[in-house]
């Protein structure tokens, strides 16, 4: 459908945007608090909220403090909180074994979580980086990143984290076979309500540098994730990873890095109509953070404004460290 415009001053453009009341009447797309999911990470202790350094106003908390986290975003309305957990050093293998250990951080999380916020929807991530000693997605064998056996390994994480409490599971890793793998082990299993959020288009980014300071992963990577993670300067490609990942199981899917991948997220919803989700990285939410303390930018202004343009590409929903702040704006 094409629109029609009446020559001027029939048509002068500038009477929809009079005042605030004739502005909202027109506005196209809103941002809710429903649109929100809140990464948090995860660190062992008590009674701990330790700041991440290259990420201002984001904390590392402890379990009990997790729980806390969570009764307030319930009551902020938002819908769910995603889970990455800084693993103790010690804990780091080859083997990576401590990743599908019932009992490790992220999954005593999530039970502390729905103990006390059984309404929030609890999200994982799934790739081995935060239990690998070579700080990689997947097992590393004669330097290679090997996909059959990681995914193998990655459908442990999952069932671990399901039988934990984990409503949507998301695989951050790149693998390939992997979604097929997990949604046949969680229907298994007996989760047949646990959702799959696929990071289906994840590209090969140097937006994730804060969030690798903010898990301890950024010491043990060796390389970089090229060989599975995408390369920029491909559209097409994500087109198919992410019909791939449909056709394999996927409930929902995720474009990442956010605000730079913006044609990639308008593409994949106008193509598959799917439940679509970006995820606003760490590096987007440090840059913005940085420049608001300088005085640079309006932060609070910027923050709404990205998180609108992801709607406006298309998107149902945002990964954001913002998500409280956001929600107690959108509340007052
Ligand atoms: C790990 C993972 C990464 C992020 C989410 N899961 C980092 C990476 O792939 O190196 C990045 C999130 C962010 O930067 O905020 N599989």
């Amino acid at each position: 459908m094409k629109p029609t415009v009446a020559p001027f001053p029939a048509a002068r453009l500038r009477r929809t945007r009079v005042s605030p009341a004739i502005r909202g009447l027109v506005r196209e797309n809103t941002l809710t608090t429903d649109d929100l999911i809140w990464p948090v990470f995860v660190r062992d202790g008590e009674g701990i909220e330790e700041p991440v350094i290259s990420m201002p106003g984001v904390v590392r908390r402890s379990v009990d403090k997790i729980a806390e986290a969570a009764v307030e975003a319930q009551a902020l309305g938002i819908p769910a909180i995603c889970l990455f957990p800084y693993t103790d050093p010690a804990l780091k293998t080859e083997d990576c074994a401590e990743a599908w250990n019932p009992d490790n951080l992220c999954n005593r999380a999530i039970r502390a979580i729905k103990s006390v916020a059984p309404h929030i929807a609890v999200m994982t991530d799934v790739a081995l980086d935060p239990y690998n000693i070579n700080g990689h997605d997947g097992f590393v064998v004669d330097g290679e990143i090997v996909n059959d056996e990681t995914v193998e390994a990655l459908v442990k994480m999952t069932v671990a984290q399901a039988d934990a409490g984990a409503d949507i599971i998301g695989p951050s890793d790149m693998m390939d076979g992997r979604i097929g793998a997990m949604r046949s082990a969680l229907e298994q299993a007996g989760h047949k309500n646990v959702s799959i959020l696929s990071y289906s288009a994840k590209y090969a980014s140097g937006y994730y540098g804060p969030f690798r300071d903010a898990v301890g992963a950024s010491g043990a990577l060796k390389g970089d994730k090229k060989t599975y993670q995408m390369d920029p300067g491909n559209s097409d490609e994500a087109l198919r990873l992410i019909e791939r990942d449909l056709q394999e199981g996927a409930d929902m899917v995720m474009v990442k890095p956010g605000i730079a991948y913006l044609d990639i997220c308008h593409r994949v919803k106008t193509t598959f109509g799917t439940p679509t989700f970006a995820y606003q990285v760490s590096g987007e939410y440090a840059m913005i953070q940085a420049a608001a303390q300088n005085g640079w930018i309006n932060g609070e202004q910027v923050m709404l404004e990205t998180l609108l343009a992801f709607k406006r590409a298309g998107c149902d929903g945002v990964l954001t460290y913002f998500a409280p702040e956001v929600a107690r704006i959108l509340n007052a």
